[in-house]
């Protein structure tokens, strides 16, 4: 298969959105490597806790740049669900970078300019054949310029409280709607408006207002959106 029938498609906007279950489908439909760019941020921001880089709410950024040299992720599909799990040092982490207090921090670790280097360079690697779906903040922007397709997912801020609130409540996780909702707006304040590779919606992206569609509405017009870019494509 050439390299143009294996576009690479950039998947961008706030969090809780439903950008990572929208790449995931997508990318099992296409047959395609779906990444989720968040996880290796939650991942880095695992290891600054562990690693007493964190004390209460201050991140010691110095610390945590002298130590990125030791900090190893990667990707494994979990044969049982089909979904590709985080590595962190060789230690399976996908449950504990989803956990409240990496939620609190990660934001202030991904405006950290050397931290997104050293993603964004492993990211551009992952999809360098094409064929992948990869979804974050910056991808149709920094990671990815050239994608062949972007898209720009958005929704109103209470359904977006309200899927995460779900989400972590079926963690058994117990925590309370305006904390959820505290958490999502600091992320949206902190992820547009910091130096290094704000979110943006770039010019060519397509956006996607999902807030009143189905998961299979929002896949459908996606997998309609990939056809079409692959057709101009041939
Ligand atoms: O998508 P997520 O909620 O798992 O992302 C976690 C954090 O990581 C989010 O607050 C912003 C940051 N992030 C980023 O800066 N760039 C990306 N490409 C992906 C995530």
């Amino acid at each position: 298969m050439s390299r143009r029938d294996k576009i690479v498609v950039a998947i961008d906007g706030f969090s809780s959105c439903g950008k990572s279950t929208l790449a995931r489908e997508l990318a099992k439909q296409l047959h395609y490597v779906f990444i989720d760019s968040g996880a290796m941020y939650r991942g880095i921001t695992l290891y600054a806790i562990r690693n007493g880089c964190v004390h209460g709410s201050e991140l010691d950024r110095g610390k945590l740049i002298q130590q990125l040299g030791d900090i190893h992720l990667s990707f494994k599909l979990n044969p049982e669900t089909q979904k590709p799990e985080l590595h962190l040092n060789g230690e399976n982490v996908e449950k504990e970078i989803r956990t409240p207090e990496v939620a609190a921090q990660v934001s202030q670790v991904a405006t950290i300019k050397e931290v997104r280097t050293k993603l964004v360079d492993q990211q551009r690697e992952m999809g360098k054949n094409g064929g992948v779906v990869m979804d974050g903040r910056d991808i149709g922007s920094v990671v990815f310029p050239n994608a062949e397709l972007k898209l720009f997912i958005t929704a109103e801020i209470e359904t977006r409280v309200q899927r995460r609130y779900l989400e972590l409540q079926d963690k058994g996780l117990e925590v309370e709607k305006d904390e959820v909702r505290a958490n999502l707006l600091e992320r949206d304040r902190i992820d547009s408006t910091r130096k290094e590779s704000p979110l943006i919606q770039t010019e060519d992206a397509v956006v996607i207002d999902n807030t009143n569609m189905t998961r299979s509405e929002q896949l459908e017009l996606a997998l309609e959106l990939v056809e079409k870019k692959i057709v101009t494509l041939a």
